[in-house]
């Protein structure tokens, strides 16, 4: 067999048809692979849980530092002639021992504990989405719920004003939104527009920086706002901006798209709904399965410090690797049928989070969110059917639907 390279990596191929499962399955069966797609970076196909398990957990030989996504050959010029003022290095794009330095700033926030607080937050904002439904209708479950509910969470905790919540979810859109032109904004030259956006995102964070250096209060703005490192020096400007870029980034996209294929899944297999419902013992590995299956972080890449050896070949430093979490999630030496989705299923040794080093810093958040709309939609969805077909963001990063019509009637609530 041949997997047509570009059908792992382009993003017009996931726009179009999803993740790639049938190639990856063929992939993992085989030796390590070299992928050259045309018109794309070259690099090793990481299909494999043990692989990923493995590259993850050996920074100093695989290493983030040198960007975590693959580009096109046309991204690359892009870069190249880029203008963009200033290079923003977010935690994802470090390595040890600056990672671990970095990543201490914020991750008290994010321990169990620290999110447990946020408790009524996350089930107010989850109620919500589902009340703004009405009783019954139709409607895109992806712009008017699976969205809203982690952009409300997340305003929330970095303190950006509802009225300023759609601005931000456009800028994240356009600055995040792949290749895929429904996103992109409109400008001369995207890199001028990429300047624009930049600015823009600039203003709106600076603003709350500014606000909760002169007014602390107990949430994450301000623990980043007034930041200081472990040598004491506080956390400069462009940094402080990149954290708020990543908590915000890192963390919608990716519930979102999670939810969304939580929706799709018990569309398809209504029989788990059922079974969540009556047994609401199962939310716990329900909310591991929708991450296992759905899997919405692609791929990130890793980048071969040094000349090295690895499961047998010759890798030469600079090679890049893509580490397909989607496909690991799928691997049939770890899962037992692995396509099926199982809200019991248990062990669940799932990489949707990654592993080692880099391992999500908003799991515990993401989970918290997942299991209060999971547990809305166990209460009170009665009824729900396709209303057409979902369409694709066109990215092979990030990936999920950008629509998904559904028809429902609803089970008011108590009260
Ligand atoms: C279901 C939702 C989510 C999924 C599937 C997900 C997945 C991931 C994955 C695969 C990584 C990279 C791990 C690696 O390279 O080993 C990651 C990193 C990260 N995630 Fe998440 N994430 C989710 C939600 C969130 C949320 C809600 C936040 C923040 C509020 C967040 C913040 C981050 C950050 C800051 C990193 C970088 C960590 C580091 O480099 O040390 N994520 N996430």
């Amino acid at each position: 067999m041949i997997v047509d390279a570009l059908d792992l990596i382009s993003s017009a191929h996931y726009g179009e048809f999803g993740p790639p499962h049938r190639q990856w399955a063929e992939l993992r069966a085989q030796p390590l692979r070299y992928v050259e797609p045309e018109g794309h970076e070259h690099f090793w196909a990481v299909t494999r849980h043990a692989d990923i398990m493995e590259i993850s957990s050996r920074p100093e030989d695989f290493c983030n530092g040198e960007g975590i996504v693959l580009l096109t050959d046309q991204q690359v010029r892009r870069r190249e002639s880029s203008q963009i003022p200033v290079a923003m290095k977010t935690i994802i794009e470090m390595d040890p021992p600056e990672h671990g330095v970095f990543r201490r700033v914020a991750s008290r926030y994010f321990t169990p504990r620290g999110i447990e607080r946020l408790a009524e937050i996350v089930d107010q904002s989850a109620r919500s989405v589902i009340d703004a439904l009405g009783a019954e209708g139709e409607a895109d479950f992806v712009t008017e719920v699976t969205q809203r509910h982690p952009l409300r969470v997340l305003s929330t905790i970095l303190g950006i004003e509802p009225e300023q919540e759609e601005q931000l979810l456009e800028l994240t859109a356009q600055l995040f939104g792949g290749d895929d032109p429904e996103l992109q904004r409109e400008g001369e030259t995207r890199e001028q527009a990429g300047i624009e956006l930049f600015m823009d995102f600039y203003e709106m964070f600076n603003t709350i920086i500014q606000d909760r250096r002169a007014n602390p209060r107990d949430d994450l703005a301000t623990m980043l706002a007034t930041a200081t490192l472990e040598n004491g020096e506080p956390l400069g400007d462009i940094e402080t901006l990149g954290y708020y870029l990543i908590v915000f980034n890192a963390g919608h996209d990716t519930t979102r798209h999670s939810l969304t294929g939580a929706f799709q899944a018990f569309l398809d297999n209504p029989d788990q709904l059922t079974r969540l419902r009556d047994d609401s013992s199962l939310m716990k590995t329900a909310v591991e399965e929708v991450v296992r299956y759905v899997a919405p972080v692609n791929y990130m890449k890793r980048t071969a410090t040094h000349d090295l050896v690895f499961d047998g070949h010759d890798i030469a430093k600079g090679d890049m690797f893509a580490l397909f979490y989607a496909s690991a999630n799928r691997d049939e030496a770890v899962f037992e049928d692995p396509d099926r989705f199982d809200v019991g299923r248990s062990p669940n040794r799932h990489l949707g989070f990654g592993w080692a080093e880099h391992y999500c810093l908003g799991a515990h958040l993401a989970r918290a969110s997942i299991t209060a709309l999971l547990q809305q939609l166990a209460a009170r969805m009665e009824w729900m059917e396709p209303a057409g077909p979902p369409e694709y963001v066109a990215s092979s990063f990030v990936v999920g639907p950008k629509h998904l019509p559904v028809r429902y009637r609803l089970a008011q609530p108590p009260g």
